[in-house]
């Protein structure tokens, strides 16, 4: 179904997107043919060269999803309450689990240079390395500087737009649902006997270019305790006694809910999940790990067809306390709307008669949410040691590369505009356009249109929230320097991004 895309016509009617440049790789996805083989013409392309956007158009159509097999017991007429043979889906899911991988993986060698290139000096507050330098491939033939000397126009003309900088798909677009890193199935299997793996995928980005784990937990109410974590992922096994002393009775029950396993998505009890055994389901905590973020990533609940929902790269929820709206799109009013709304709705993909099925767990507003909200608004940003009272550098106290970078952020870069200190944001969303430079396109299952308005996020703690952008299409600070320069046509020159770039690690 999902193969006759809705975008078929206008692909084929863009010269530099249509199938018939797209190498000599079928366009479509023959099933059985193994996927090594249709990668062929790419890796005889050298994996360091730059890749054209034509060469992410071989990877237009959706991977493999089959569908679920027929019921086989309940209400036989259409009803809700049909079942499956669980054990034949997941051995449909388990057969196309490699292409589905091998695609994305693919896709991923296309649009960055995924080598290990950690930073020697910076790190985020708990001590991992950053990984440095742009990630996202030049088109043949192009600096930074002379593609950016290019107008919109022309770059979508010829077909010019990195194909890292287009949105990035789910891993399985025509799936979608939530995956979360190794390194955290890992620790909350060992911790709690939980089991957060997917038969059917695993999370698509290296673990180098996610946060650190487990990260920091710095608190408003005590800011001279420092980190609060004790290196600890904090789980319904150790947060009694890590917090008991710290935090009040309300706010203790408002973490112990944020911890707590509910059924969602493909975490439950039914035939409608995607682990071995049956599951207790996900905590807030299990994406948000420590407050933070672990880079677990979804598909936004409310866009339809499928093949336009946005990924999603989980936020942090450090610093929580002074926004003034939630999610990258929806724009909810308040942490306690979001809390609500998460539990409801979002993890259901906005589907109501699904969520009854795993099992609805309504939260009462002011017994449970409010507590939850409360904890999740003492999560304070990192130490910023070299920032002043007014969120801008203490001169006493920055090197002049970084006052450099602080006068581009605020002037020639345009950065302030909508990033303002003291928190770095204008608490507004903002319509960057990013499409005047391409024409929508399929990838691996996912429409590439207009994104259209989406929050400005906090960059107050940034460097430790890799990946960037709401669906985390950006793997480093240097990716999104040069994402920015280009949307905003500002010109910036190398020296001034490198000064940017010790500006943003400041902050
Ligand atoms: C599967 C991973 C996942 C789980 C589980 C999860 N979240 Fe989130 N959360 C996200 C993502 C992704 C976003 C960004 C959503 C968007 O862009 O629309 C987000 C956004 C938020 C926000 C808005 C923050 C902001 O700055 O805009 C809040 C508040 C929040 N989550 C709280 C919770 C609570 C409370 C729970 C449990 C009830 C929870 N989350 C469970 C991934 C998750
Ligand atoms: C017109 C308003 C605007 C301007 C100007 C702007 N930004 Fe942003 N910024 C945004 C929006 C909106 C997003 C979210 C975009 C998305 O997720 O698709 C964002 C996201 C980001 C992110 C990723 C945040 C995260 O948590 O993933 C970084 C980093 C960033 N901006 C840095 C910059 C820098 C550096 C500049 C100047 C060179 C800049 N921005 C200029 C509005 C702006």
């Amino acid at each position: 179904m999902m193969r006759t895309s809705h975008f078929a016509g206008t692909r084929t009617s863009v010269p530099g997107w249509s199938c018939a440049a797209a190498l000599a790789l079928a366009c479509g996805n023959p099933s059985g043919q193994p996927l090594t083989e249709r990668n062929a013409p790419l890796e005889a392309e050298g994996t360091t060269a730059a890749r054209s956007a034509a060469q992410q158009a071989s990877l237009s159509e959706p991977p493999p999803n089959s569908p679920p097999p027929p019921a086989m017991c309940g209400d036989q007429n259409g009803g809700g309450d049909q079942h499956v043979d669980f054990a034949a889906l997941r051995a449909a899911k388990v057969a196309e689990k490699p292409e589905v991988e091998q695609r994305q993986l693919a896709l991923l060698e296309l649009r960055y240079d995924l080598s290990d290139n950690p930073s020697a000096d910076v790190t985020m507050t708990g001590g991992k390395p950053l990984q440095s330098g742009v990630r996202v491939r030049l088109p043949e033939g192009f600096t930074w500087e002379s593609l950016a000397a290019l107008s919109p126009e022309e770059i979508r003309a010829q077909g010019l737009f990195p194909a890292g900088f287009f949105p990035l798909p789910h891993p399985k677009q025509p799936e979608g649902g939530m995956l979360f890193p190794e390194f955290h199935i890992e620790e909350v299997l060992a911790q709690t006997g939980r089991d957060l793996r997917r038969f059917d995928l695993d999370l698509d980005l290296p673990e180098r270019f996610l946060p650190e784990f487990p990260p920091p937990i710095f608190l408003t109410t005590r800011p001279d305790l420092g980190d609060v974590s004790q290196g600890q992922l904090v789980t319904t096994e150790n947060f009694y006694e890590l917090f008991k002393c710290i935090l009040n009775p309300k706010q203790l029950d408002g973490l112990r809910l944020l911890l707590t396993p509910f059924a969602q998505q493909q975490f439950n009890l039914i035939d409608d999940r995607r682990s071995d055994r049956p599951s207790l389901g996900v905590a807030c905590f299990d994406c948000h790990a420590n407050g933070h973020t672990n880079g677990a990533t979804h598909l936004v609940g409310d866009v339809r067809p499928q093949e336009s929902r946005h990924r999603i790269d989980t936020v942090s929820l450090r610093g929580v306390n002074i926004q003034q709206l939630f999610g990258s799109q929806r724009a909810l009013s308040s942490v306690e709307d979001f809390t609500e709304f998460e539990q409801r709705a979002a993890y259901f993909d906005g589907d109501p008669v699904l969520a009854t099925k795993k099992g609805l767990n309504p939260l009462d507003r002011g017994a449970q949410v409010q507590g939850m909200a409360e904890f999740q608004k003492l999560l304070d940003f990192p130490p910023a040691p070299r920032l002043d009272i007014d969120g801008r550098l203490d001169p006493a106290l920055a090197s002049d590369a970084e006052l450099r970078g602080q006068d581009v952020f605020f002037g020639k870069g345009r950065c302030g505009e909508c990033h303002e200190a003291p928190y770095y944001t204008d608490q507004l969303m903002h319509d960057l356009k990013v499409e005047r430079f391409y024409e929508p396109t399929l990838i691996n299952g996912m429409r590439a249109g207009a994104d259209g308005p989406i929050k400005t996020f906090v960059l107050r703690g940034i460097k430790d929230s890799p990946p960037y952008l709401h669906d985390g299409r950006l793997l480093t600070l240097e990716d999104t320097i040069e994402f920015f320069n280009l949307v905003l046509e500002t010109q910036l020159t190398a020296g001034e991004k490198q000064d940017l770039l010790a500006f943003l690690l400041t902050l």
